[in-house]
């Protein structure tokens, strides 16, 4: 048949549907959302459903436009920041210079770009994993990165992306924000000097709320109009009645996630010296995961070994740098003992 598409999707992580294992593939949250979150889904009336959702998330974006002192007038929000993220890379990329990533990062903006047929030039990340942006040629039609990066888990320093924003003043730099709870420090207040800045945030990691999808994007009005417009070409409801709710509590509740957050953060450190006492080299990680890996033992046989005891980690065969690397999410500190007692039982096979 003529006229079919031919395109290459993004590979996701495992879902797997165990009883007992230990799910650390995805970066999903290890602990549960917050108890007013759970207490606003259990008053939720389901009479509402009749009507159709928000079309502006008037209640979502104004709990968010407090919690972040950013003008409800710069923020949108979308069915998870994937969503946010592909209405970006429409919005904002239409010229015919090539758009600049990492060739390590989210699988999904090179899937993008196929997808909206936008040009596209990775740039390799240097030998220490590390994005150079001295690297990125003169003329770009844009700049994503993710910040802290994914899978590396690097932060790259706000100083650094405030150059970034100077030098390609004519173009949009998105900075993917998914990771910035667990460590690192926000661009959020740049978005008042820099008018080429766009951020994206997602409640799925440090909000402990994957299944909810609800994500949002900022930037100032200029760039919310456009992504706005665009949002509005294609699907304006995105984000649904249950969601908007249940977001909007858990942006109520600072004080359980800036906990959960730091206990996830103080596991990881913990983790990171724990593999290197049994000969593991890690990334230095501002996330909740880490990028590690070992001298004598491959990730296949390590990743293998893991799965034969349902610990579900991620590796990743098909790409060359990242071959000899899994990419383990931060569970609770019991889990993440019982994932090293058993890469030490394999290691001393
Ligand atoms: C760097 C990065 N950005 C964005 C996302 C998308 O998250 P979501 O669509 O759940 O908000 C992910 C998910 O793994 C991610 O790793």
């Amino acid at each position: 048949m003529r006229g079919l598409r031919k395109i290459k999707p993004y590979t996701p992580g495992e879902q797997p549907k165990r009883k007992r294992m230990i799910k650390i593939n995805t970066n999903e949250n290890a602990y549960l959302p917050s108890p007013k979150v759970l207490a606003a889904l259990k008053a939720f009336d389901g009479n509402d459903l009749r009507l159709y959702s928000s079309l502006t998330n008037d209640t979502l974006i104004s709990a968010l436009a407090e919690n972040l002192k950013v003008p409800a007038s710069k923020i949108t929000t979308g069915n998870g920041s994937d969503d946010v993220l592909a209405l970006a890379f429409q919005s904002f990329f239409n010229t015919d210079d090539p758009i600049i990533f990492p060739d390590l990062t989210y699988g999904f903006y090179s899937v993008w770009c196929d997808l909206f047929r936008i040009p596209y030039q990775e740039v390799p990340l240097n030998q220490a994993f590390e994005f150079d942006f001295a690297a990125i040629p003169e003329k770009v039609g844009g700049i994503v990165l993710a910040n802290p990066n994914a899978p590396t888990g690097i932060f790259k320093s706000l100083s650094e992306i405030e150059r970034l924003l100077e030098k390609y003043s004519d173009v949009v730099v998105i900075v993917d924000e998914a990771y910035i709870a667990f460590g690192g420090k926000s661009a959020v207040p740049l978005l008042e000097k820099y008018d080429n800045l766009y951020i994206t945030r997602t409640f799925s990691k440090d909000a402990a709320l994957a299944g909810l999808r609800v994500g949002y994007g900022l930037g100032n009005e200029k760039l919310t109009s456009v992504i706005q417009a665009v949002k509005n070409a294609y699907n304006p409801y995105a984000v649904d009645l249950i969601a908007e709710a249940l977001a909007t509590a858990a942006v109520k509740d600072v004080a359980y996630y800036q906990q959960i957050n730091q206990e996830i953060a103080n596991v990881r450190d913990w983790f990171i010296d724990e593999l290197a006492a049994l000969g593991f080299s890690t990334l230095a990680s501002q996330t909740n995961f880490v990028l590690t890996t070992h001298q004598n033992a491959s990730a296949q046989e390590l990743f293998e070994g893991l799965k034969a005891k349902d610990i579900y980690v991620r590796f990743f065969p098909n790409q060359e740098r990242l071959r000899d690397f899994l990419r383990i999410s931060i569970g609770k500190k019991e889990e993440m003992q019982e994932v090293l007692r058993v890469l030490q039982e394999i290691l001393t096979r």
